[in-house]
C-alpha cells in the first residue's frame, strides 16, 4: 500500500513533467523551425538574387569589352581589303592574343568580315578557315545589334560555350562582327562553384531549354534537363519562387530566379536535413532536459516521501492503533503543521469523542441493570399479590375447620384423667392445630396487609415488645440478646402489628441461623430515603451467612433452605410484602461463615397511609 502511493505519485508527476516539457519541445520546435526556415529561405534567395544579378552585370561588361574593342582603329583597318588591311590583321591577332591572356574568361577573341570570314582571332587556327555566316550571331550583329547566344559546343574546342557578338561600325556603317566565345566552365567557376551554403547547399544554372548548364556536380552539367521532372518544369512556368524537392535522395529546398536577359534560371539549394540540424539538436536538447527532470523529481520525490509522507503516516497509523487498543488519553504527537497534522488533530479530537461515548455507554448499561433490578421487583410484588390471593382464600376455607378441631381437642384433653392413654396422641392433635392456625394466620396476615390500619407509633417501644416475644426462644438457642437503640426517635407511621411481624421474622431466620448459638443485634436509628426523613431498624447475626447464589432469591414466597416442618418460605415474603406497604426498603448484607444483617428502613410519613 505504502509503496502504490508512491508509484502513483510518481506516476503522475513524471506525467505531468513530460506533458509539460513535450508542450514548450513542440513549440520551441515549431517556433524555432520557422525562423529558421525564414532565415534559410531569405538567405537562399537573396543568395540567387544577387547571382542573378551579378550575371547580368557580368554579362553588360563583357559586351562593353567587346564594344570597347570593336572601336579600336587596328581592328577597324584589319576589316579593310588593302594591303594595309591584311597588313594590320597579323597584329590584331596578336593583340587579341594578348587580350585572351588577360580575360581568360574569353576562349577565343574573333573578328570577322561582312563575308563572315574570320580576319583576325586570338586563335589563329581558325583564321580563313572558319565562315560564321549563317551564325544567327553573326547576322544579328550584321543588323547593328549585340547578341548572346545560348550554350553550345565550340567547333573549334568542341566546349560548351556561349559567344558574345557585337557589329564592328565606322562612320555608322556596320563593316564587321567581332565576337567573343566565352568557355562556360570558366563562368562556372566565376559564379556557381564558389557559392557555398552552409555544409551542403549550393547554386546552380539552368538554361532556357531546361539544361543544366553549370552545377558543383561535375556530371550533371549537360547531362540533366530539369524539364523531365515535375518540380522541373513547374520551375520553368514560374520567373522565381520556391520549389522542394528529392535530389539524389535528399530533400532540398531550392530558391530559383530567370535572368531575363539569358533567360537562364539561377538556383540556389540547401538540404532541408541541414537547414533543420540545429532544430534537431534543440529537440534533443530538450528530450535530455525532460529526462535529466524526470530523474530530479524521482530522486526527491522518494527523499521527500519518507519525510514527509511515509514518516508521519507510520506515526498516525501507531496512533491510531493505539486507539483501536482503547489508548484514547495517548494523543498523537504530530506537529508538521501539513494535512497529516491536521488528521491528527482530527483523530485526537475522535479518541475525545470516543472516550466520551464510552462513559456515556458505561452510564446507559448501569440504568439498564437499575431498570433490571426494578424490574424484578415489580415481578416479585406481583408474584406476592398472586401468593397472597391464593394464600388468603386457602387460609380461610382452613382458618374455620381448624378452628372446630383445635376447640374439640382442647376440651377433650380438659376432660382427661390423668395417666389416660389418650392423653399423648390428643395433646399432640392440639399441639399441631395450634401449629396450623399459626400458619394460617400468617397467611391471612399476609394476605391482608394492605389493609391494615396505621397509627404514629415509638418505633423503640415496638422493637421491645417485638423482641420479648422472641426472648424464650433466645435462650434455648444459646443466644445472646443486644439492643442499640438510638434515643429521642420521631413517631412513624406504620401498623404496629406488622411491624412486629417483621421484627419476629427476621429474629426467628436469624436464630435459625446460629445453629451453634451466637449474637444477636438489633439496631434502631435515623436515617433518610428517597429524599424523605425515615427510620431504620437492623437485624444483624452471627449466623452462618446467605450464600450468594441463593441471595436474590430468599424474599420469595415459599423459598426455603429449611428442611419440610421447619420453613414455610413465607417469611421474607412477607417482610418484603409489609415493607412495600410501609414505601421502604429492605436489604441485605451477608458473608457466609460470618453473619447476616437485615436492614428495613421505614419513611416517617407515607403517601399512602
Ligand atoms: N439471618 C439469616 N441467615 C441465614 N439465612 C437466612 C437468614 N434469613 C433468611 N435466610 C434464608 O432465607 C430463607 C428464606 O427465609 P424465610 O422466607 O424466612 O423462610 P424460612 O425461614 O421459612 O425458610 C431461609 O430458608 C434461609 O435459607
Ligand atoms: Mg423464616
Amino acid at each position: 500500500m505504502k509503496q502504490s502511493l508512491k508509484v502513483k505519485f510518481l506516476f503522475y508527476i513524471t506525467a505531468l513533467i513530460i506533458c509539460a516539457m513535450s508542450l514548450t519541445t513542440v513549440v520551441a520546435y515549431f517556433s524555432s523551425k520557422g525562423a529558421i526556415h525564414k532565415a534559410i529561405t531569405e538567405q537562399l534567395s537573396q543568395l540567387a538574387i544577387s547571382t542573378a544579378n551579378q550575371i547580368t552585370f557580368w554579362i553588360h561588361d563583357r559586351k562593353q569589352d567587346l564594344t570597347n574593342w570593336s572601336g579600336q582603329q587596328l581592328y577597324q583597318t584589319s576589316l579593310e581589303d588593302s594591303y594595309l588591311g591584311r597588313a594590320a590583321r597579323e597584329s590584331a591577332s596578336a593583340r587579341l592574343k594578348k587580350e585572351i591572356q588577360n580575360y581568360k574568361y574569353y576562349e577565343s577573341l574573333n573578328l570577322a568580315n561582312t563575308q563572315g570570314e574570320i580576319v583576325s582571332s586570338s586563335d589563329e587556327n581558325s583564321i580563313g578557315k572558319i565562315n560564321i555566316v549563317a551564325e544567327p550571331f553573326f547576322q544579328e550583329a550584321l543588323k547593328d545589334n549585340n547578341h548572346l547566344t545560348s550554350i553550345m559546343k565550340s567547333p573549334v574546342t568542341k566546349k560548351n560555350v556561349f559567344i558574345l557578338s557585337v557589329p564592328v561600325k565606322r562612320n555608322e556603317v556596320v563593316e564587321g562582327v567581332f565576337y567573343g566565345v566565352i568557355d562556360v566552365d570558366f563562368f562556372n567557376a566565376l559564379f556557381i562553384t564558389p557559392i557555398k551554403i552552409g555544409l551542403t547547399g549550393y547554386a546552380y544554372l539552368i538554361g532556357p531549354d531546361g539544361t543544366t548548364i553549370a552545377h558543383p556536380d561535375k556530371e550533371v552539367v549537360y547531362n540533366v534537363n530539369i524539364q523531365s521532372f515535375d518540380w522541373g518544369r513547374e520551375m520553368m512556368k514560374k520567373n522565381e519562387g520556391f520549389i522542394t524537392y528529392t535530389w539524389k535522395n535528399v530533400e532540398k529546398i531550392v530558391f530559383f530566379k530567370k535572368n531575363e536577359e539569358l533567360g537562364w534560371f539561377v538556383a540556389a539549394a540547401a538540404g532541408t536535413d541541414e537547414i533543420f540540424a540545429p532544430v534537431r539538436r534543440l529537440q534533443l536538447i530538450n528530450i535530455l532536459i525532460t529526462l535529466i527532470f524526470i530523474l530530479v523529481a524521482i530522486i526527491s520525490i522518494t527523499a521527500l516521501y519518507g519525510r514527509i509522507i511515509l514518516r508521519p503516516m507510520d506515526y498516525l497509523m501507531e496512533g491510531i492503533a493505539g486507539f483501536g487498543r482503547g489508548e484514547l488519553d495517548k494523543k498523537i504527537e504530530l506537529t508538521t503543521g501539513d494535512e497529516f497534522g491536521a488528521l491528527a488533530g482530527t483523530f485526537n479530537k475522535m479518541a475525545q469523542d470516543l472516550k466520551k461515548t464510552t462513559v456515556s455507554r458505561d452510564a446507559l448499561v448501569k440504568e439498564i441493570e437499575e431498570r433490571k433490578r426494578l424490574e424484578n421487583i415489580v415481578l416479585q410484588s406481583e408474584k406476592m399479590a398472586a401468593v397472597g390471593q391464593l394464600a388468603g382464600g386457602i387460609a380461610h376455607e382452613i382458618n374455620n375447620p381448624l378452628g372446630v378441631v383445635l376447640g374439640f381437642s382442647q376440651s377433650v384433653v380438659k376432660r382427661l384423667s390423668p395417666g389416660d392413654p389418650l392423653e399423648m396422641p390428643l395433646k399432640s392433635i392440639e399441639r399441631e392445630a395450634v401449629r396450623c392456625k399459626a400458619l394460617v394466620q400468617d397467611l391471612l396476615t399476609f394476605s391482608r396487609t394492605g389493609k391494615a390500619s396505621k397509627e404514629e407509633t415509638d418505633l423503640n417501644r415496638l422493637v421491645e415488645s417485638s423482641l420479648s416475644l422472641v426472648l424464650a426462644q433466645a435462650k434455648v438457642k444459646n443466644v445472646e440478646l443486644l439492643k442499640e437503640l438510638s434515643l429521642n426517635l420521631p413517631k412513624i407511621l406504620v401498623n404496629e402489628n406488622q411491624i412486629q411481624q417483621i421484627m419476629v421474622n427476621l429474629c426467628n431466620n436469624a436464630m435459625d441461623a446460629m445453629s451453634q448459638g451466637g449474637m444477636l443485634t438489633v439496631r434502631t436509628r435515623r436515617s433518610s430515603w428517597k429524599g424523605k426523613e425515615a427510620l431504620e431498624i437492623q437485624v444483624q447475626d452471627t449466623g452462618q451467612g446467605i450464600p450468594a447464589e441463593i441471595k436474590a432469591k430468599i424474599f420469595e414466597p415459599f423459598f426455603t433452605t429449611k428442611e419440610v416442618g421447619q420453613g414455610t418460605g413465607l417469611g421474607l415474603s412477607l417482610v418484603y410484602e409489609i415493607i412495600q406497604k410501609h414505601e421502604g426498603q429492605i436489604t441485605v448484607d451477608s458473608t457466609v461463615g460470618k453473619g447476616t444483617t437485615f436492614s428495613v428502613v421505614l419513611p416517617l410519613n407515607i403517601s399512602s397511609p
